[in-house]
């Protein structure tokens, strides 16, 4: 755990420094407010014992500042007169905690275990995964937030019945992870799970497809094929989007779900076949329904429980989870050790809005994560856009020499590290492009 001590005075200051580190934490010292608060921007702590009479921003001053930007930063402040009106203030702001000087070493040191065993709890909750451990490729799936919970609570009810399942949800909000969840709590768990996306084919194609055709049945089957859902039989048949799906086509869905059998293309002999059906969209079928667009028949068999997956929005307690978990996930599957994550980086991936719910969190973090370049996720490892909203919401510009750091690396990149092309891009003498590799790191010797 990091801590930061904010007091003017150098005896508090060596105090606090010498019991703390003792105590096995990592402690920096500043002797104003505003030295603190530059600080902060490139390193984070954990706790802060932060004096409330500063030369320069008070102590309630500095908390106004870095609370909002900092939420999962504990302040302690310190008070040398007790003034009851500034300690309710800034209990108000967000302080944990604060104590009267003359300071007590032993409650100094108690009052960082109990920070320390509050962020272990939280780490804890944080790591504790729900529901199911990787299948195929496929990771567990994560949530604290109510709306998750309940998602969690209908796939434990359902997975064992065997009952077909409507999934509704925004684009990447984990459809097919719920799908998958249930096909793996349920008792077909051992047989094959396939997946069809319905959408953006003929009627032919999702035919053969499904159904599989007979040897001869039109020019070009010279071979008997069979259709996805006879090799899925015992086990799950996951229909993604199945409101694309063409109206024609719905009808003869509709017939194999009720009669279990299907008939290959060209066949005249139908074949028994055992499959639950979980059907995914993210489009609102009931209206689809209403308009005409599907049949209402078919709604009613698919529908027999529906799960309504929230948008990442509607689950921002979710958001911390989801980084640490994928940024777990893909430090693993490049071998690279992160552990960390620049606060302002955190910051902006827990304000931002994520149009395209998990799916584009877990990119961006990918992305991230195949780009740092020490133990650490910074600020210049999310993409671009997402940088520019760093400007806008946090005031954070990026430094000239950042920005050409930043430049060179993807013309780098772009030329494959040729340092000719590189040079003749950038237009610089290859001495001069040496030097900057050589000082920003970048060169590969
Ligand atoms: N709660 C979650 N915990 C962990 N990973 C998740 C969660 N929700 C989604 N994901 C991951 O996000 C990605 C998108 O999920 P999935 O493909 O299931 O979404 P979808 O709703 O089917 O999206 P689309 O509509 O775009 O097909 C996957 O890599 C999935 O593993
Ligand atoms: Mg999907």
């Amino acid at each position: 755990m990091r801590i930061a001590v904010i007091d003017d005075e150098e005896i508090v200051r060596s105090r606090l420094h010498k019991a703390l580190t003792k105590e096995g934490y990592t402690v920096e010292t500043y002797g104003s407010g505003e030295e603190f608060l530059n600080a902060l921007e490139h390193s984070p702590v954990d706790l802060a014992f932060l004096d409330i009479s500063l030369p320069g921003i008070s102590g309630l001053e500095v908390l106004k500042h870095a609370k909002p930007k900092f939420p999962e930063m504990e302040i302690i402040l310190m008070t040398g007169y007790s003034s009851i009106e500034s300690v309710i203030d800034s209990v108000r702001q967000g302080a944990f905690y604060y104590v009267a000087k003359p300071l007590k070493l032993d409650e100094i040191r108690h009052l960082a275990s109990k920070v320390y065993d509050r962020k272990r709890l939280l780490d804890e909750n944080r790591a504790l995964k729900t529901v199911l451990s990787p299948v195929d490729g496929w990771g567990a799936m994560i949530g604290v937030s109510s709306p998750m919970k309940e998602v969690f609570r209908l796939i434990e009810k359902v997975a064992p019945l065997d009952c077909n399942v409507l999934i509704q949800g925004e684009s990447g909000t984990g459809k097919e992870l719920v799908a998958r969840s249930i096909h793996r709590q349920s008792r077909r768990k051992d047989r094959a799970f396939v997946a069809f996306n319905c959408g953006g084919f003929t009627e032919e194609l999702i035919a053969s497809e499904l159904f599989g055709y007979q040897r001869g049945a039109f020019t070009g089957a010279t071979a008997t094929k069979i259709g996805i859902l006879e090799t899925a039989s015992g086990g799950t048949a996951f229909m993604d989007e199945i409101a694309d799906m063409p109206l024609s086509m719905q009808g003869k869905l509709l017939r194999v779900i009720q009669e279990k059998q299907i008939m290959r293309v060209g066949a005249n002999k139908p074949i028994q076949l055992d499959l639950r059906f979980i059907a995914a969209t993210n489009k609102d079928l009931k209206k689809a329904v209403q308009e005409v667009r599907f049949r209402e028949d078919l709604y009613f068999r698919l529908n027999v429980v529906q799960i309504n997956l929230p948008g990442l929005m509607d689950r921002k307690e979710d958001l911390p989870l989801l980084i640490d978990f994928f940024t777990q996930k893909y430090s693993t599957k490049f071998s690279k050790k992160i552990s960390n994550m620049e606060q302002i980086a955190r910051q902006i991936l827990l304000s931002y809005s994520y149009p395209g719910n998990v799916r584009e969190l877990e990119n961006i973090v990918e992305r991230a994560v195949a780009l740092a370049e020490s133990e650490s996720i910074t600020l210049n490892d999310l993409p671009p856009d997402l940088r520019e909203y760093s400007v806008t919401q946090y005031g954070k510009w990026l430094t000239y020499e950042e920005q050409e750091r930043d430049y060179i690396k993807r013309v780098l990149k772009f030329t494959d590290h040729n340092l000719g092309r590189t040079a003749k891009i950038l237009n610089l003498p290859r001495t001069t492009l040496w030097r900057k590799l050589k000082k920003y790191g970048l060169s590969q010797s």
